[in-house]
């Protein structure tokens, strides 16, 4: 298989194309793209046309995928659940949803947040619903060693249910569901298991609080990260193809959706979590 890598933004993110996932890959295959995924934090795979089982075949090449039952999910396939431009908030007010519209890293309220997201681009708008991308490896190499001392000394509580008001709306989340998600406490910096660098661990609307420390004094530490963070300089912004899957790694990055196509412009993605590991 020939492949061609593309750098997208400069300092990360790459995209490949000559890959088809329609081929059950090799194992060759799948070491070259994990290996591209830690070097880059987020990989493109370009023009796949997949069926459900296909794309779950190939993700496998990444970890083992999870279930989370709160999410709509393809018939069949409780693996992978979708995101779609007609998602309305169910069990909340019934307005248009646009999920992780906060810059976020995905279920880090789970004891063991899923290590990778995978999008797949079934159809993307023309205009707007990009996806962007904060690189905390970076953001945190660039702070003061005595400010990463600190840091690395603090826990975070995070919840499922949004600690914060006053940030985008999110999906609403049944009380059977939340009653089952116990709070986790993780670092506010953890290291990377496969490459060894050590990231800024950041999710603001799920972090109660850092522990030992009151809730609004919390809050404006995580805040000043995350504004730190998302500066040009760090950041990625991912203008879809149809075709694309991306997949990013949530236990480097902050990601964030963007809802600002038109009303009536239709975006459908297929999406996979892999397990993660316990941060550390
Ligand atoms: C996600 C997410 C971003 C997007 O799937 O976890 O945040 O652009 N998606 O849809
Ligand atoms: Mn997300």
């Amino acid at each position: 298989m020939d492949l061609k890598f593309t750098n997208l933004g400069g300092h990360m993110a790459v995209a490949v194309d000559g890959v088809d996932f329609r081929q059950p890959p090799s194992e060759e295959l799948g070491a070259t793209l994990r290996q591209a995924l830690w070097d880059n934090q987020v990989l493109c795979i370009r023009g796949q046309n997949l069926e459900t089982a296909e794309y779950l075949r190939a993700i496998q090449i990444f970890g083992e995928p999870e279930i989370r039952p709160e999410i709509p999910h393809v018939e069949g396939f409780p693996a992978v659940t979708t995101l779609s431009s007609e998602d309305r908030d169910v069990h909340g007010d019934g307005k248009r949803l646009v999920a992780g519209a906060n810059w976020h890293s995905d279920d880090t309220f789970m004891a063991r947040p899923s290590a990778l997201t995978a999008l797949y681009g079934i159809v993307v708008p023309e205009v707007g619903g990009d996806t962007q991308y904060a690189n905390m490896y970076a953001a945190y190499e660039a702070l003061a060693e005595e400010r990463r001392a600190y840091l690395d000394t603090l826990r975070v509580v995070h919840t499922m249910k949004p600690a914060r008001g006053g940030l985008v709306r999110s999906r609403s989340i049944a009380p059977e569901i939340l009653a089952a998600r116990p709070p986790s406490t993780h670092p506010l910096v953890r290291t990377h298991p496969e490459t060894g660098r050590k990231a800024l661990y950041v999710s603001r609307n799920r972090m109660d609080r850092i522990v030992g420390m009151e809730r609004e004094e919390s809050h404006r530490l995580i805040d000043d990260l995350v504004g730190h963070a998302i500066q040009p300089e760090f950041t990625y912004r991912h203008k879809w193809q149809q075709g694309d899957i991306v997949i990013w790694d949530n236990r480097c990055l902050m990601h964030k959706a963007n809802g600002d196509y038109p009303e009536g412009a239709r975006r459908f993605m297929k999406r996979i979590i892999v397990a993660g590991e316990v941060p550390v």
